[in-house]
């Protein structure tokens, strides 16, 4: 299959330009559309055939349901059963915007794109060209992310060309996406609200838009086997880079966080108290980093580091990214998935990363780096302490 890339400027929306991907769409076709958070792979969300074809292009398995998005909040009523109160309260406050919410679904929405499940996920992006190509198909529009399975999630077309060329009839390519981490998901179908996928859209906010959340178990370590989470897409281990990814962070935190073995004698770190985000990096991590690089390079092997512009000048081997400064944490999830793709492309076999804080837009950041991670974390200063007693 041949595929087309067709180039949109988000300044001035073109319906002509858009009339053909809408085409595709009601046709049963796929078409790569940019969003604020990634880009997404869209089909008919009301055709199973269409979502088989999802699934197929992106090499998921399709017990992990899409979301359906939409262009207008009245688009959601045919689509779920019911509204519920903090629903409303949140597509006020977020909706178009980085928020999905789960929903008992209604008898159209076919069990193909729900991964069976009695739930739908919804979301209405902000995006302008995904909000009118939308519009345009008269459709909701299921859209996963436009990464195949296991990688990670597009922030550019090019992303999604290396990853979908040949496979779908459509790019769209508005160039780099606003956000770069996929969309908050909240579980709306019970008395109190749950965070499945924590996003730009952050659990402060949630809070003060409808007071408790809970948070779904699956976001803060890996899950024993025989626990399910609520999104089945958490169980999978996304994201995840070719290379041994490790999180270096300065010290186990005894007040928030807990380490758990995991099966392959790994540790995983639970949420940490949030430190600031513009917290420095401890020294600790620097030398620890420095020695795992040293170590790895005299075995021959390709390096990279994960870090940012206040340390990028302390690391003088292997190959160094910086995701930008520690003060902005929305730069920090902009570079994220670029740089682990780019790490992806110079076939490194290890990478070192610094940790970050955890608050605000920092969760999303962390439950994407620790899930690319495997949850393989090194404590800094202990390991020092460590040397220090012997
Ligand atoms: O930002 C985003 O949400 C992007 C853009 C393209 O909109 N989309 C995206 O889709 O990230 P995807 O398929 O890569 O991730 C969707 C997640 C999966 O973890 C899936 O398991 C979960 O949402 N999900 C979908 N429907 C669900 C449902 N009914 N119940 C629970 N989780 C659901
Ligand atoms: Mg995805």
């Amino acid at each position: 299959m041949f595929t087309k890339v067709i180039k949109i400027d988000n300044c001035k929306i073109d319906d002509r330009l858009l009339a053909e991907a809408a085409q595709i769409l009601r046709a049963g076709g796929l078409v790569a559309f940019p969003t604020e958070t990634v880009y997404g792979l869209g089909a008919n969300g009301l055709d199973e055939e269409a979502a088989r074809k999802i699934y197929a292009a992106k090499g998921r398995p399709s017990d992990n349901p899409l979301i359906l998005h939409i262009s207008s909040t009245e688009e959601i009523v045919p689509l779920v059963q019911a509204v519920p109160e903090a629903a409303g309260k949140l597509m006020k406050a977020f909706w178009p915007g980085p928020l999905t919410m789960i929903f008992p679904k209604s008898e159209i929405v076919p069990y193909g794109t729900t991964g069976g499940l009695d739930t739908v996920a919804v979301r209405m992006p902000s995006d302008p060209a995904a909000s009118r190509l939308i519009a345009l198909t008269g459709l909701p529009i299921a859209a996963p992310s436009a990464n195949r399975s296991g990688r990670p999630s597009p922030t550019t077309a090019e992303h999604v060309f290396q990853d979908m060329d040949g496979r779908i009839e459509m790019i769209l390519d508005s160039g780099p996406v606003g956000i770069g981490v996929e969309s908050t998901i909240v579980d709306v179908t019970g008395g109190v609200p749950v965070l499945l996928r924590p996003g730009a859209v952050t659990m402060e906010m949630l809070r003060e838009t409808v007071g408790r959340v809970d948070i779904d178990p699956a976001i803060t370590g890996p899950m024993a086997a025989d626990v399910k989470p609520k999104a089945p897409g958490m169980k999978y281990r996304h994201y995840a880079p070719k290379a041994e990814l490790v999180l270096v962070e300065a010290r186990k935190n005894e007040a928030g966080g807990r380490t758990v073995r995991m099966d392959q004698g790994r540790y995983a770190a639970e949420l940490a108290a949030p430190e600031s985000a513009a917290e420095p990096v401890s020294e600790a991590v620097i030398c620890r980093i420095n020695q795992l690089v040293q170590e790895k390079l005299s075995q021959g092997y390709r390096v990279g580091i994960i870090c940012t512009d206040e340390t990028k000048n302390r690391y003088p081997e292997g190959i160094v990214r910086s995701l930008g400064t520690r003060g902005r944490q929305e730069t920090i999830a902009h570079s994220l998935f670029a740089v682990l793709r780019e790490f992806d492309d110079l076939e490194t076999d290890y990478i070192y990363s610094e940790s970050f804080a955890r608050d605000h837009l920092g969760q999303a950041i962390m439950n994407r780096l620790t899930k690319a991670a495997g949850y393989h974390v090194i404590y800094a200063s202990e390991e020092e302490e460590q040397h220090g007693r012997r």
